[in-house]
């Protein structure tokens, strides 16, 4: 579908991709009423990350409604807003954001789908509490006749050579040969150092993460919308699967770095996580690093407290 690299600068309903550089709401005034079918975001989280100024939190969600609803008179009668969030943190306390804004689209009329959880293994490690592995997306509609096209995000069956035991079925397979539904718990891998999509970006989103809300959520040529862009995934994810893409970025360097990726999917040359590589598994892959230097003390210990279990009087246990 997109052949040619041309990126529009402005909203253009008849254009396939925009990046405009500056704030979400000089772009969102562009946009007509009722031409986005999928707004999917993370906005700043109000935490003090280098591309946004810490404000107190009731002028944070305000500045967060503001742009909420903005989104939800530019959204089509049928789509879906997905916003991703994790926690503000002061001094120690975390206030999980999707908690905060929730009222903001209840306000708005629309209507909760899913809080999906989406997990990941890699993170800050806290002393004073149990360090966060997971954010949410929470996913909210404009009606009750949204757009949700199941099968192509379904994902292997657990047990797939299952059959009917029992009734007219018996003996057929009981699951569906597409897959199963992933459900709301997304085990995804956070774009960390390592990770094949990493840019200087802080906080960009793993395409698959995107890939599948794009998927579930819109048909081909549809409008897929960032307000939030920072590095371009939700426009690159809308392009792989040949819907439009749309989005604002207030910071030059990562317009600029949005420019360049978007290229580079265009010409096919992106690397990218697969949305159906399984999560990478140390053990499994003979890692030496998981071997523990301490696990000779530490068998030898859990072989003498089972050997005082089971034969306390022999091991004179008082
Ligand atoms: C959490 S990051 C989003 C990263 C993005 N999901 C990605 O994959 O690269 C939030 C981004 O919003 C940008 N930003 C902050 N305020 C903005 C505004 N008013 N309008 C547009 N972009 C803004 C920041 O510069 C930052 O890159």
């Amino acid at each position: 579908m997109f052949r040619k690299l041309e990126v529009a600068d402005r909203f253009d309903p008849k254009r396939e991709l925009v990046v405009y550089e500056g704030d979400c709401l000089e772009l969102l005034e562009q946009i007509p009423n009722g031409v986005l079918q999928l707004v999917v975001t993370s906005p700043p989280y109000n935490i003090g990350k280098e591309y946004e100024k810490r404000l107190d939190l009731n002028h944070y969600v305000e500045q967060q409604a503001r742009v909420i609803a903005e989104c939800v008179r530019a959204l089509a009668p049928r789509g879906s807003i997905c916003w991703q969030v994790g926690n503000y943190v002061d001094k120690g306390a975390i206030y999980p954001l999707d908690s905060l804004l929730y009222p903001v689209f209840r306000s708005l009329g629309l209507k909760m789908r899913n809080r999906i959880i989406w997990h990941f293994e890699h993170g800050l490690h806290c002393s004073n509490r149990f360090s966060g592995r997971y954010e949410t997306i929470i996913w909210f509609t404009k009606s009750d006749r949204y757009t949700f096209n199941l099968d192509p995000v379904r994902v292997p069956q657990k047990y797939p050579g299952k059959k009917h035991f029992k009734g007219p079925r018996k003996g057929q397979y009981s699951s569906n040969p597409l897959g199963k539904n992933p459900g709301d718990i997304w085990v995804i891998p956070n774009v960390k150092s390592n990770h094949v999509e990493k840019t200087v970006h802080p906080c960009q989103f793993p395409v698959e993460l995107i890939e599948r809300l794009v998927l579930a959520m819109t048909n081909p040529g549809d409008w897929v919308f960032d307000p939030f862009l920072g590095v371009g995934t939700s426009v690159i994810a809308a392009i792989r699967h040949g819907r439009r893409g749309a989005g604002a970025e207030i910071n030059r360097k990562y317009v600029d770095i949005a420019l360049e990726r978007i290229r580079q999917e265009v010409n096919g040359t992106l690397r990218t996580r697969p949305m159906d590589r399984p999560v990478y598994d140390p053990k499994a892959a003979g890692n030496s690093l998981t071997v523990s230097p301490w696990k000779k003390d530490t068998t030898d210990n859990v072989v003498q407290l089972r050997l005082v279990e089971q034969e306390p009087r022999r091991y004179r246990v008082k």
